[in-house]
């Protein structure tokens, strides 16, 4: 039987963060590289697999070689098939647009859980001309690199996570019965530091911290500006600026990530699958 030639290089695209596999879709599909993604995401946060061009369908089998395919909340298969979610400004494509504008700022997917999605896998479908880069920043790396007083400092710290937080970053006078919808979500508390069963550790920050738990509102926030200054500074950070048609993946547990500004009206189209979470913050 003729085997056919197959590619697969790995190179790094940030310091700390960040590898590129070009690759072809046959073997991504096989699912025989699954282990090998699933190891170098956790060491290196994200993988980018350029203009793979997969197609929603290859889309949804290629997060199901790497776990469990987690639906958005609310949303189960419709009639036993799996669907993709589009990430756009444009409200009659997705009528939750106004929600994913928190996404213009640092944040972790899913700190209202207990359980945060491992991973979000994300392809280009439509590009704004200018701005709408993703970043992102390794919180394990981050937390690796502070000195040891400083671990010592944050480690049994607790954090207080609300949605409404987040929301307010772009809707900063949002109406009273806005307010209350927001707030009816609860809030979650976190700990700073992440203890994974792998035994490492990362920072749990951004939009959706409120306040640190036992500390005046001024003292708290001295710290998380100064957490998320540092994880998200240089070493620590990869922009992916998109080109059509790429993909990339996350781990949603070691990182966290932004949208960069774009043009609302620019028509930027990202699919999304997710995997479904397999840790509990601890
Ligand atoms: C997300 C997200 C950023 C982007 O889909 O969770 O934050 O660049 N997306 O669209
Ligand atoms: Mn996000």
């Amino acid at each position: 039987m003729a085997t056919t030639a197959t590619r697969w290089d790995v190179i790094d695209v940030g310091p700390n963060i960040g590898s590129a596999i070009h690759t072809d879709k046959e073997t991504l599909l096989s699912g025989e590289k699954r282990d090998e993604i699933r190891e170098l995401m956790e060491q290196r946060g994200v993988i980018v697999f350029p203009e793979i061009n997969l197609t929603d369908d290859e889309q949804i089998e290629f997060t199901h070689t790497l776990g469990t395919f987690a639906h958005e909340v609310g949303e189960g298969s419709k009639d036993g098939k799996d669907s993709v979610y589009p990430i756009t400004m444009d409200p009659k494509v997705n009528p939750n647009a106004d929600y994913l504008k928190g996404a213009f700022f640092w944040h972790i997917d899913g700190t209202m859980s207990e359980m945060p999605i491992l991973a979000s896998i994300m392809s280009s479908r439509s590009l704004s001309k200018t701005g709408g880069e993703t970043d992102f920043c390794n919180t394990y790396a981050a937390y690796e690199a502070l000195s040891e007083a400083e671990k010592a400092e944050i480690e049994s710290l607790q954090v207080v996570h609300a949605m409404w937080r987040s929301q307010l970053y772009h809707d900063p006078e949002p109406s009273y019965d806005k307010l209350k919808l927001w707030q009816s979500i609860g809030k979650n508390t976190l700990p700073l530091v992440w203890t994974h069963k792998s035994g490492r550790k990362s920072l749990v920050l951004g939009a959706t911290a409120l306040q640190v738990e036992g500390m005046g509102i001024a003292e708290s926030e001295m710290l998380l500006v100064r957490l998320r200054e540092w994880a998200t500074s240089e070493p620590f950070s990869y922009r992916h600026s998109w080109k059509l048609g790429d993909m990339v993946i996350w781990d949603n547990t070691g990182t966290m990530h932004r949208a960069l500004p774009y043009d609302h009206t620019s028509g930027r189209l990202m699919h999304r699958t997710k995997l479904e979470g397999e840790e509990a913050f601890a």
